[in-house]
């Protein structure tokens, strides 16, 4: 890390002829459990992961906001009172997003001077957006000093996501990426924003992300499909039980004595959700105990449950799920992020990851013609000052 945060000081330099104020970090994030569960006012398992944004940033005079992109090798530059999207330097819009709706919350801004390197794999379901929103944020409040809960934060980095890039996604990505903790899992309840944090010892047992390197191609218009089929469930369930608002509100007893009365469609993606929200509810008692066999195996019933009945797997997922399950070491596998490509996450014996990482290289190729890229994570802090 430390050469990373010396070339992006150089860089600064090398831009805006001054040392930066200030230095931060917005992590990516990979889900444990609690698939396309936030957006139905469930609960979500996500840790921070080793892989971020980082931002150098300095105050200017005026209300000019001069940011440039290690990784693109491009400058983007705007005024705070009068931000627009660009259309061509898409990556700046997290920026933009970010600092129009810090402004919308009556946050006074000043223009600054801004460098960001990111390592987060784009377009891997890592939540390299997330990251980037969470990294202006917090260089924003560090530069300024103003209050802003970690909660509220992540609230912003959503809207910005939702009003000002244009994806209707929930709320885990910024949680996550604000609030993560070194070492821990974050529980979150995304009706209520309580969260908790779980010890995650990965002296024993390592987090490897899996990239399928398929792109995920109909994100938006079937994220937004399954939100819709979501909604027609709650619609209908609020006919036999008035007090569900959300799916969230309906316990498996219930969703058991009404399934029948459902569309087929609508009850696969409803049963998902239900039976996933148990998952994460019984997950933290079994992350208390230590029980990572038990805490895999509920990760395994998640990806299965993503694949037959909310449908947001594809065949790459699928090989990749297989392979990983079955390579030497392995404890579990399953989809993360939003689906349809991107990338899966197991639980992998520490003494074993080498081995798990060829093995599934080669096995993986072999069955897809894609090449994998293996990520060993660890669970780090959210947003926060590095240098
Ligand atoms: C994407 C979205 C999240 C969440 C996941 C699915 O990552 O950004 O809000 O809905 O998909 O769990």
């Amino acid at each position: 890390m430390s050469t990373r945060i010396d070339d992006l000081r150089n860089e600064f330099k090398k831009l805006f002829g001054t040392n930066p104020d200030t230095i931060v970090k917005g992590p990516g994030r990979v889900d444990l459990l609690g698939h396309h569960t936030d957006y139905n006012d469930g609960f979500v398992l996500p840790v921070a992961v080793d892989r971020d944004v980082i931002a150098a940033g300095s105050l200017r005079d005026d209300n000019k906001v001069v940011v440039n992109s290690l990784n693109f090798r491009t400058t983007s530059e705007f005024a705070l009172d009068s931000i627009e999207r660009d259309e061509v330097n898409t990556w700046s819009n997290y920026v933009r997003g970010m600092l129009k709706f810090l402004m919308e919350s009556g946050i006074e801004l000043r223009g600054a001077n801004i460098a960001l390197h990111g390592n987060v794999p784009i377009g891997s379901g890592m939540s390299s957006s997330a990251a980037i929103e969470m990294a202006t944020g917090c260089l924003f409040q560090t530069l300024l000093g103003f209050e802003m809960s970690g909660s509220d934060m992540a609230l912003t980095g959503q809207k910005a996501e939702n009003k000002f890039v244009g994806v209707n996604t929930g709320i885990m990505d910024q949680f996550i990426s604000r609030l993560g903790k070194k070492d821990h899992v974050l529980y979150i309840d995304c009706r209520t924003l309580d969260y908790s944090l779980f010890p995650l010892d990965t002296s024993a047992v390592k987090i490897v992300v899996c990239d399928t390197s398929k792109r995920r191609g109909l994100v938006d218009s079937e994220y937004d499909l399954r939100r819709s089929q979501c909604e027609e469930g709650v619609r209908l369930f609020a006919q036999w039980l008035p007090n569900v608002k959300a799916l969230r509100d309906i316990n498996p007893a219930d969703f058991e004595a009404h399934k029948g009365k459902l569309p087929d469609v609508v009850r696969k993606r409803a049963e998902h959700v239900i039976y996933e929200n148990e998952r994460v509810l019984a997950s933290r008692d079994v992350l208390t105990s230590g029980n990572f066999a038990k805490f895999a195996h509920m990760m395994d019933a998640s990806h299965n449950s993503a694949r037959d009945l909310y449908e947001t797997s594809c065949f790459e997922l699928d090989a990749m799920a297989e392979v990983c399950r079955k390579a030497p070491g392995s404890l579990c596998a399953r989809l993360a992020g939003a689906g349809f490509g991107g990338c899966s996450v197991s639980l992998v014996k520490a003494e074993s990851v080498e081995r798990f990482i060829e093995v599934v290289s080669v096995e993986y190729e072999s069955r897809t013609n894609l090449k994998p890229s293996l990520y060993v994570c660890t669970a780090e802090d959210g947003a926060s000052v590095i240098a």
